[in-house]
């Protein structure tokens, strides 16, 4: 399983909106074959794992597969018809399908075929690498995280003069990573304005765009033609969130002529998270990463609007004068929690609780 769960990951932000999975065929304790679900609307793990095997598996074949197997026709036809037709008679499987509509079910109809089924081994491991599609599966809106690099008293911003970076290398470098793997990021349009970052994963491999949304409400950004995020290869994947009532038809043009996309959003400005939240839902975005300033981050937290914090935390105090702490008068606490020491820094992420 644990082959299974590294098999998994190569496909690393590439599976939205299904889940990264992974299968081992295994035959007297031996490894016979690999797959893994590399991009939407291609094979499933199993599938996958069966077809490179290239033939019929033996009688003691083994599947472990990170995620139970699908029971119903989506793009591609049920796993656990191929399971069955493969002739396998064991499954081991990580993590149950948390759609509820069809949790166990592929368990089940596997078990009525007579295939022995074990299921939760290394479970927490598989059901923590989809985070981003178990929430989407159940709450059918985006996984919105809240990320924030922060000194010991929530100051996001250094003093004027000092370097701008609050944190490590090795916490940035993480970031990237996540940048990868979330199909969107997003800044709001003052720290856009002040640090013009690229909003892109250069960590290793192709410098990689996730869709970058710009959440500025009264389209400020308009007319910016040095922005990295308007002008570089990859702005088609900008998209400038604000609202309607706001959007001037001059400016709606200069983003058109820059090949930039807009979400002018319906509503009061207070409405604008909730409504940004559903428009992703409705365009199938599955999960963001919010890469907040000190006032967003009051702000998604007063709105109820995150429903994780990435927090890396970097061991210094203090910061600029004119910005307050991230955290605002916020009474939070955390579930699920990871800690990771990061070089000098400290990871947390979290559940928000009250967040789903
Ligand atoms: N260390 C870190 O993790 C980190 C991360 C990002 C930025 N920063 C730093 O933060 C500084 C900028 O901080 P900031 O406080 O000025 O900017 P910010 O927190 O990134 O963004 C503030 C803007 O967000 C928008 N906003 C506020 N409430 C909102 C709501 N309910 N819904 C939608 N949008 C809302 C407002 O713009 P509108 O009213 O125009 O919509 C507001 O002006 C920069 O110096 C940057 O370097 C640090």
């Amino acid at each position: 399983m644990l082959r299974a769960l590294e098999l998994a990951r190569r496909a690393w932000g590439r599976t939205h909106p299904n889940p990264m999975v992974g299968a081992v065929i295994t035959e007297g304790g031996r490894v016979v074959a690999e797959g893994f679900h590399e991009a939407p609307g291609g094979p499933h793990a199993e599938v996958a794992a069966l077809r490179a095997l290239g033939r019929r598996p033996s009688a003691e074949a083994v599947l472990h597969v990170t995620l139970e197997p699908c029971c119903t026709h989506g793009r591609t036809p049920p796993c656990v018809d191929a399971i069955l037709a493969s002739g396998i008679r064991t499954v081991v499987v990580g993590a149950r399908d948390p759609n509820p509509a069809h949790a166990g079910r592929g368990l089940e109809l596997l078990r009525q075929a007579g295939v022995g089924v074990v299921e939760g081994v290394l479970g927490e491991a598989c059901v923590q690498q989809n985070f981003i599609f178990n929430h989407w599966i159940v709450e059918r809106r985006p996984l919105m995280v809240l990320k924030v690099a922060s000194t010991l008293d929530g100051r996001l911003v250094p003093p004027a003069g000092q370097p701008r970076d609050v944190t490590g290398p090795e916490s940035r470098a993480d970031v990237h990573r996540w940048r990868r793997l979330f199909p969107a990021v997003a800044v709001s349009a003052d720290t856009l304005l002040a640090d013009n970052p690229r909003l892109t994963a250069r960590d290793e491999g192709p410098e990689h765009a996730p869709l970058r949304f710009v959440l500025d409400r009264r389209f400020r950004t308009a007319g910016h033609a040095g922005l990295n995020v308007f002008r570089d290869p990859h702005r088609g994947r900008t998209v400038v969130v604000g609202l309607a009532s706001e959007l001037r038809a001059s400016d709606a043009a200069w983003f058109e002529a820059e090949g930039v996309r807009v979400w002018p959003l319906p509503g009061r400005p207070e409405e604008f998270l909730g409504h940004w939240s559903a428009r992703c839902a409705a365009e199938g975005v599955v999960g963001v990463m919010i890469e907040a300033g000190p006032r967003l981050a009051v702000a998604m937290l007063q709105a109820g609007a995150a429903d994780m914090l990435f927090a890396y935390v970097a061991p210094r105090l203090g910061g600029d004068p004119n910005h307050s702490p991230w955290f605002g008068s916020a009474d939070l606490g955390l579930s699920d929690v990871t800690t990771i020491p990061m070089g000098k820094d400290v990871f947390f992420r979290g559940r928000v609780r009250g967040g789903s």
